[in-house]
């Protein structure tokens, strides 16, 4: 029965433990470039013992940013600023992966400490957001995008395989691709989102061709032995949940096919019309649906922040690895106190010694 604190290896990478750090976006960047911020927040998050570290939501290209302060990956010197921080997340033990996104009709919005709301047309610093169908997201996100072209569709395909050839260039060892949040890949696959009536919209199979040609066309570029997972919103919570989430569970099916390694199951987020059960670890019955059904390995988020109900996620294969999102930036060292409380036997290996030597001796 393997437990929190087990490695656990997938392709030729092994986590030092069942702790991924989920993405979390800093908005801390400059026209995409990754700064002493960055170094810092994931040097330390690394540091705190987790086993896999995915940097945040990076864009594939310009559009594709949630806001200006996003980071990116459209150019080398993006992808040779990552590579400092790839090595001193390496350097702690951990592993460095990544999420690779398009925010579709999100794109050009305030961080959200300064709205959350899309930034005005007439702003120099915001910009025309793209989207399957011309539909704005809901009334703090209302700016109409302009729906893609077939040309725009093969274009931001391409920005995705250039942004995975970055990341594997790198270093990075975990590739997730950003399907979830009612961003653009998600926005393909929602009801709410595409009204679209050539081969991209409509049917099911036809709502999951973008996602899993892009799927396909990463896979071709990222190494055959490095995971490639992907972020996928299953479910909106719009009551019309027990189809999505079949619907979902077959197109996570074709993902494998198409060489997915591993799903972390999550939110639609497509409309502002959901009401979504928050509590403590709520999306775990459905990450372990997800997991029989589609017969990949599995991670979710979502309010897991307790030591012992995560360990007992992974002890029920009720999960494969636990994913934490603001538990980790409240305590970085959440996973040496969680060791402790499990009373693991390697409590102390997920911290460095200059720190594990006095926290052993006095604590
Ligand atoms: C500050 C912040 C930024 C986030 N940015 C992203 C992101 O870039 N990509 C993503 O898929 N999810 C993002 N999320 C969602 C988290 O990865 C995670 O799924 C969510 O916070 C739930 O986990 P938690 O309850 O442990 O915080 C973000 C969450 C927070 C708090």
């Amino acid at each position: 029965m393997p437990t929190l604190f087990d490695p656990y290896t997938l392709k030729s990478i092994t986590l030092r433990n069942r702790i991924a750090v989920g993405p979390m976006c800093q908005y801390q960047a400059h026209d995409g470039m990754p700064n002493d911020w960055h170094s810092v927040h994931y040097a330390s998050l690394a540091r705190g013992g987790a086993g896999l570290v995915t940097l945040e939501a990076t864009a594939v290209s310009p559009e594709g940013r949630i806001t200006p302060n996003c980071l990116g990956l459209w150019n080398d010197e993006q992808a040779q600023a990552f590579a400092p921080i790839v090595a001193s997340i390496r350097k702690t033990g951990a592993t460095p992966g990544i999420q690779i996104a398009h925010a579709g009709r999100k794109a050009s919005a305030n961080v959200p400490w300064e709205g959350d709301d899309h930034i005005p047309a007439s702003d120099p610093r915001s910009w025309q957001p793209i989207a399957p169908s011309p539909i704005a997201f809901g009334p703090d996100l209302s700016r109409v995008p302009h729906e893609m072209s077939l040309a725009d569709i093969e274009r931001v395909k391409n920005d995705f395989v250039e942004a995975a050839k970055r990341a594997r260039d790198a270093g990075f060892e975990w590739l997730m691709l950003h399907f979830a949040h009612g961003y653009l890949a998600q926005s393909f696959w929602s009801t709410h989102s595409n009204k679209r009536t050539d081969r991209y919209g409509g049917s099911a199979e036809n709502r999951g061709r973008f996602l899993l040609e892009t799927l396909a066309a990463v896979r071709a570029v990222w190494p055959e032995d490095r995971p490639l997972s992907a972020r996928f919103g299953v479910i909106e919570f719009d009551g019309n949940d027990e189809q999505t989430l079949e619907e979902s569970i077959t197109l996570v099916r074709k993902m494998k096919e198409h060489g997915l390694d591993f799903m972390d199951v999550s939110i639609g987020f497509s409309t502002p019309d959901a009401t979504i059960p928050w509590g403590a670890g709520f999306m775990t019955p459905i990450a372990s649906k997800v997991r029989q059904e589609a017969g990949l390995p599995v991670t979710t988020s979502w309010y897991i922040s307790e030591g012992r109900q995560a360990d007992g996620f992974i002890r029920n294969t009720i999960l494969d690895v636990a994913t934490l999102g603001r538990p980790l930036l409240a305590n970085p060292h959440w996973p040496h106190e969680a060791a402790r409380i499990l009373h693991a036997k390697n409590a102390q290996s997920v911290l460095p010694p200059s720190y594990a030597w006095w926290l052993s001796r006095y604590q």
